[in-house]
């Protein structure tokens, strides 16, 4: 297993859209395992491939106190949504130390494939409806942050390129 470095907002990387995953095969699987350490480290919540530059359909959750409960999602696609929204405060791995409210859907059904490429179908509602839709976002090449407003975001973006800076110095 190794661990991945996880593009940083604005890179405009993580606006790439996610081609759709052919075959679950070792290569998955060793992405699958790379990622789940990748976010283990992160202490996040989820993650997706366009995050960790690779442009493909798969996401890993894991809303477990022990880190012990791992979702992979492979070819995720959403199949129902609940008419009912809410305003959440999301973070992200790839936007370090911003939370904003974003606008979810409160449930949501999704299918996909798991790790070993068995379909499945998925019924997520309130922290993991909104984790799904936040990861499956990334797989489209958007992030949170577009939800908000010009100002905010431009206020987010001079502060990430600020601390991206002085990382590097
Ligand atoms: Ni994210």
């Amino acid at each position: 297993m190794a661990l991945l470095p996880i593009l940083c907002y604005p890179d405009p990387k993580l606006h790439t859209v996610a081609k759709p995953v052919s075959a679950v095969n070792a290569r998955i699987q060793t992405l699958i395992a790379d990622m789940l350490q990748t976010m283990y480290e992160a202490k996040g919540i989820g993650l997706a491939a366009t995050q960790v530059d690779v442009h493909q359909c798969l996401i890993v959750i894991d809303l477990s106190e022990e880190r012990d409960t791992p979702l992979v999602l492979i070819n995720p696609q959403l199949i129902w949504n609940s008419p009912e929204t809410h305003l959440n405060e999301e973070g992200c791995l790839s936007v370090p130390g911003i939370y904003d409210g974003v606008e979810r859907f409160d449930a949501v059904k999704v299918s996909a494939l798991d790790a070993e490429g068995r379909s499945r179908i998925i019924e997520a509602e309130s922290l993991l409806a909104v984790c799904i839709q936040h990861e499956m976002d990334h797989l489209l090449g958007k992030v949170f942050v577009e939800y908000l407003s010009p100002l905010k975001r431009n206020r987010i973006k001079k502060k990430m390129l600020k601390a991206q800076r002085e990382e590097r110095a």
